[in-house]
């Protein structure tokens, strides 16, 4: 018999990370049996941690704050394109060749999160406006340019937005805060990849008015889950997508990977996590 397939999540702290309560709710889901568990690892433990995975004590497993650009140079040789667009890894998996690879799925969370919430989001024609240039903003700034949609990247500090723009090509282009009306003007999307408007962070202060109400706007941020970004788009008849749905299908990878499963993300899924964020606020 062979021993049940073992994932995991590094991080430091870890206490905190929703994954396990993600890949637990589809082992059981699924019936698999594998297990799933957060590690505290230290920045000075990861070239051995990784070692452990190479030596196969894991079948992969996720990597979280602060360790994914370490995880990215570690793993340079074996990381995919959506590693290097990102210039971080958050997902280790065995490849088919036996040997440990590397990706970060949150290029492909952040698509199929507004591919379920707002099927056709990508043919709206317009452009997308992007607020922020960190490394979240990063990846969606990539993920945007492989649908073929055009990148206006807004960002307080602008020469972050023009390093990712030169970066990018073509499909994208950098500005400041004061070209924002004339920019959401014709948007067919509109994503905030800023951490304003987060639980205990200073709100995102945006006025939507030129935007067309055909736009799709998306937040990052779920906690809360309805931003004030998101009701404002909402009352004024804009579709809008949360940010929780990224957390959950850029889950889905790496559980294909380790377990041989493509899991779903259902409003079960939803429920479960949603209920652990309302017991975290009390
Ligand atoms: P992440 O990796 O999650 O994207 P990050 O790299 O810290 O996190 O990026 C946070 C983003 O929120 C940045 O775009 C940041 O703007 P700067 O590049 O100018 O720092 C933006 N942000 C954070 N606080 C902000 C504030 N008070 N006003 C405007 N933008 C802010």
């Amino acid at each position: 018999m062979t021993d049940a397939p073992r994932a995991f999540v590094i991080g430091q702290p870890i206490a905190h990370t929703r994954s396990p309560l993600i890949h637990r709710h589809w082992l059981r889901e699924y019936g698999i049996a594998g297990s799933y568990e957060a590690v505290e690892v230290a920045p000075s433990g990861l070239a051995a941690f990784v070692e452990k995975v190479r030596a196969g004590a894991y079948v992969g497993g996720n990597v979280t704050v602060p360790h994914k650009e370490a995880m990215f140079r570690l793993m340079a040789g074996g990381a995919d394109d959506t590693a290097a667009a990102v210039g971080a890894v958050n997902t280790l998996y065995r490849a088919a060749d036996g040997g440990l690879a590397a990706m970060n799925t949150d290029i492909a969370g952040f698509l199929a999160n507004l591919d379920a919430g707002a099927p056709g989001w990508d043919r709206g024609g317009g452009a997308a406006v992007l607020l922020g240039a960190g490394g979240a903003a990063r990846g969606i700034a990539y993920a945007l340019g492989t649908r073929g949609v055009s990148v206006h990247l807004v960002n307080r500090s602008r020469d972050k937005a023009e390093a990712i723009a030169a970066r990018l090509g073509s499909g994208a282009t950098a500005h400041g805060s004061d070209s924002l009306p004339s920019l959401l003007d014709g948007a067919s999307l509109l994503v905030n990849a800023t951490s304003l408007g987060m639980a205990g962070k200073p709100p995102l202060e945006i006025d939507l008015a030129p935007l067309p109400r055909m736009a799709v706007v998306n937040d990052i941020v779920y906690a809360p889950l309805e931003t004030a970004l998101l009701a404002a788009a909402r009352a004024r008849g804009n579709p809008v997508v949360d940010g929780l749905g990224m957390l959950l299908h850029q889950a889905v990878p790496g559980f294909a990977h380790w377990f041989g499963v493509t899991p779903e993300v259902t409003p079960a899924l939803r429920r479960v996590v949603l209920a652990d964020l309302a017991e975290a606020k009390r």
